[in-house]
């Protein structure tokens, strides 16, 4: 049997304590666009075809519930599964009948650090997906700290199917499909979220994005620059309840043909941590944001989704 591995990152699963205020943000400023709330937890879909990518609901503070994998069909999610129970990850769902519009058929686990992940096949999504102006098209990537990153990676790789597709001193960029990357694993920080990336059309929304966000009283908080791994366009953000955000753009496109670069070939001259050099380094709030947010205990049970 040949390995499966997922084919998309589909949909974060957020919490905050000022569930209004967060909404208003992701609408307003974000231009993400609501496709409907059901039992206190808001839908938010961007213009790719995804039913939605982000779900917001009110938590004690500000919490990473689970990130949501995206794989081809109910025989992928079986492999995927008997691959994530062969890897010895203990607390694993039985794959089970999923209602819309979470998908058809999923389960959810906790990953080696206690992560919670859901792998989900068969969602209705939309069928209009043409770009729009400064509006997001899917989520890019997640960026994860680790305490243990050599555990963390392994089961992406081999539980998985994630390809790595270059190494920093700092961070390990994962592959499922043809982005550079959909999840960033660092080496240190705990198992906790560094930052989560939206994809816009073009380097002029990301420009126009950052204004608007100024429109809403935040500033930029590292950027505007184009990253070494993945040479994509990026701005940093603080959302509501100091979550990191990034704005990103012109994601580089890999085939089988990419050769991971390490972290010695991975270095830039010194004062320099992007492509451009325009921007000072990253501001000591988002640094110190990119190490506050958890994963919440239960998050891995799909209950509410059967
Ligand atoms: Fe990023």
């Amino acid at each position: 049997m040949s390995k499966a591995r997922i084919r998309a990152l589909r949909c974060v699963d957020l919490g905050f304590a000022d569930l209004d205020k967060a909404v208003h943000f992701f609408t307003e400023a974000w231009n993400l666009t609501p496709v409907g709330d059901s039992g206190g937890v808001h839908y938010l879909r961007a213009t790719g075809a995804f039913h939605h990518i982000v779900t917001l609901r009110r938590a004690a503070k500000p919490t990473l519930v689970r990130i949501v994998f995206d794989a081809a069909d109910r025989a992928t999610v079986d492999t995927l599964h008997a691959q994530v129970v062969a890897h010895g990850l203990e607390i694993v769902e039985a794959p089970a009948k999923l209602r819309q519009p979470h998908g058809e058929y999923g389960f959810g686990f906790k990953d080696p650090e206690g992560r919670n992940i859901a792998i989900v096949c068969g969602v209705r999504d939309h069928a209009d997906a043409a770009d729009k102006p400064d509006r997001p098209r899917k989520l890019s990537h997640v960026n994860i700290n680790a305490g243990d990153s050599e555990a963390t990676f392994r089961c992406y790789r081999d539980a998985l199917g994630f390809t790595l597709t270059d190494t920093t001193q700092r961070l390990r960029f994962l592959s499922c499909n043809s982005d550079h990357h959909s999840m960033v694993l660092g080496f240190t920080g705990g198992a906790t979220l560094n930052h989560i990336a939206f994809e816009l059309p073009d380097l002029d929304s990301v420009m126009r994005g950052a204004g608007r966000m100024r429109d809403h009283g935040r500033a930029i908080e590292w950027g505007p620059g184009r990253h070494g791994p993945g040479n994509n366009v990026f701005c940093y953000f603080l959302g509501p309840e100091e979550f990191p955000l990034e704005y990103t753009a012109e994601m580089q496109q890999v085939d089988a043909r990419h050769r991971a670069r390490t972290p010695e070939q991975w270095t830039w001259p010194p004062g320099r941590l992007d492509h451009w050099g325009i921007s000072a380094a990253p501001s000591e709030r988002i640094e110190t944001a990119g190490l506050k947010i958890h994963f919440t205990d239960d998050g891995y049970r799909l209950d509410e989704w059967r």
